[in-house]
C-alpha cells in the first residue's frame, strides 16, 4: 500500500515525502518538474535512506496517471500539484485555471476508476479573502481576489461536491498559512525559478548577496510596526500535519478542513529582524508602497486542527529563519 504524492518534488512535497518515508509509508512521487527539479528525488532518498517510484507524469495526462495507478497499490493520495504565484495567476489565469482545475478534476476521475477515494488537498489561507478578521477559523466565509485563490477556493468545492455524490470519499482540505524554512539538514528546501514570489527565499536571496534589497511592501497598515502580519509556518510542522491528515482519512469518511498554522501573526520587519538575529547576517531593505491585494493581517486559528488531528507546530520563527538560511547557503544556486 502506498501514498501517492502528486506535486512530491515541489517544496511543500519534498518535505512531506521526508516525512512520511520517516514514517515508515511506502510512497509514489508523480511529478511533471514545471517548478522542480529532479535532483530533489536523490536528496529525498538520501535524507531517509529509503528508495521509492518516481513517475515523471502530468498530472493532466489521464492515461499515464492512470497507468501509475494501475502498477500500483495507491492507498490515498496527497494532491500537492498546481501552480502557486498569485501575480503569475494574474497575468496568465488560463493557465492556472487550466492546471489547476482540470488537475483536479483528471486526478479524481482517475482515483474513481481506480477506487482510490481518499485524498488530502493542498488549499490556502488566500481562500479567507480581504473581509475577514484574523484570527481566522474554517467556518468563516470564503472570497478570493485573484485566479490562484480562485482555483483553491474552486478545488475545494470540488472536492466536497465529490463526497456529496459518493459518501465513500474521505477528503481533508488543508489550509496553509505562509510555509517558510527549509530541511533542517540544508539539503532540501524552497528553490524558486526567477524572482521568488515569497518572502523567505528573497530574504536569502538578498542575504546571500544574489539580490540587492528586500522590498517591504507599505509601512502604514494598522499593525505593530506598519508592516503586513502573517503567521509563518515551518515547512516541516507542516510536513507532519500532512501526516495527520493522512491518517483522519484512514480511518473517517467525509469532508475534514483545517487550518495548518502556528497561529501567531509576525510582521515582515519581525521576519527580518529574527533572521538578522538567528543568521547574523544584514538583510538591507527599503520601504515600497503598498502592494494592492494584500491585506494588513492575516493569521491562523489552529484550534481545530489540534483538537481532531492533534497536531501543532513545534518550530519557532528563529527556527525557520536559521534553517532556510542553512538551505540557501548550502546552496546558494538552489538544486
Ligand atoms: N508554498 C506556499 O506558500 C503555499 C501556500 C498555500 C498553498 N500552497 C499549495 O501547496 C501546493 C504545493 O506548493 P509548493 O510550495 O510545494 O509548490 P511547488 O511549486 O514547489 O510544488 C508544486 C509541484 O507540483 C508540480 N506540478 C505542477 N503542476 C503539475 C502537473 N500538472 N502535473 C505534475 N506536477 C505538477 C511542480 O513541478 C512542483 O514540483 C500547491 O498546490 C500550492 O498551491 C502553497
Amino acid at each position: 500500500m502506498s501514498i501517492l504524492i502528486t506535486g512530491g518534488a515541489g517544496y511543500i512535497g519534498s518535505h512531506t515525502s521526508v516525512e512520511l518515508l520517516n514514517a515508515g509509508y511506502d510512497i509514489v512521487i508523480v511529478d511533471n518538474f514545471s517548478n522542480s527539479k529532479p535532483e530533489v528525488l536523490n536528496r529525498i532518498k538520501e535524507l531517509t535512506g529509503k528508495g521509492f517510484k518516481f513517475y515523471e507524469v502530468d498530472v493532466l495526462d489521464k492515461d499515464a496517471l492512470s497507468q501509475v495507478f494501475s502498477e500500483n497499490h495507491i492507498e490515498a493520495v496527497i494532491h500537492f500539484a498546481g501552480l502557486k504565484s498569485v501575480g503569475e495567476s494574474v497575468a496568465m489565469p488560463i493557465n492556472y485555471y487550466y492546471n489547476n482545475i482540470t488537475g483536479n478534476l483528471i486526478l479524481a476521475e482517475v482515483m474513481a476508476k481506480h477506487n482510490v477515494k481518499k485524498i488530502v488537498f493542498s488549499s490556502s489561507a488566500t481562500v479567507y479573502g480581504m473581509n475577514n478578521i484574523s484570527p481566522l477559523t474554517e467556518d468563516l466565509p470564503l472570497s478570493t481576489t485573484n485566479p490562484y485563490g480562485s482555483t483553491k477556493l474552486m478545488g475545494e468545492q470540488i472536492f466536497q461536491d465529490i463526497y456529496v455524490s459518493d459518501n465513500e470519499w474521505s477528503i481533508a482540505l488543508l489550509r496553509y498559512f505562509n510555509p517558510i524554512g527549509a530541511h533542517e539538514s540544508g539539503r532540501i528546501g524552497e528553490d524558486p525559478k526567477g524572482i521568488p514570489n515569497n518572502i523567505m527565499p528573497y530574504i536569502t536571496q538578498v542575504a546571500v548577496g544574489k539580490r540587492e534589497k528586500l522590498n517591504v511592501f507599505g509601512d502604514d497598515y494598522d499593525t505593530h510596526d506598519g508592516t503586513g502580519v502573517r503567521d509563518y509556518i515551518h515547512v516541516v510542522d507542516l510536513a507532519k500535519g500532512h501526516l495527520k491528515a493522512v491518517e483522519k482519512i484512514m480511518g473517517t469518511k467525509g469532508v475534514k478542513i483545517y487550518n495548518l498554522g502556528t497561529g501567531i501573526g509576525y510582521s515582515v520587519l519581525d521576519l527580518v529582524k529574527n533572521f538578522e538575529e538567528a543568521t547574523g547576517v544584514k538583510v538591507p531593505y527599503v520601504i515600497t508602497k503598498r502592494r494592492p491585494g494584500d491585506i494588513a493581517a492575516c493569521f491562523s486559528d489552529p484550534t481545530k486542527a489540534l483538537k481532531e488531528l492533534n497536531w501543532k507546530t513545534e518550530k519557532t520563527l528563529k527556527d525557520m529563519c536559521k534553517d532556510s538560511w542553512k538551505w540557501q547557503s548550502n546552496n546558494p544556486k538552489g538544486y
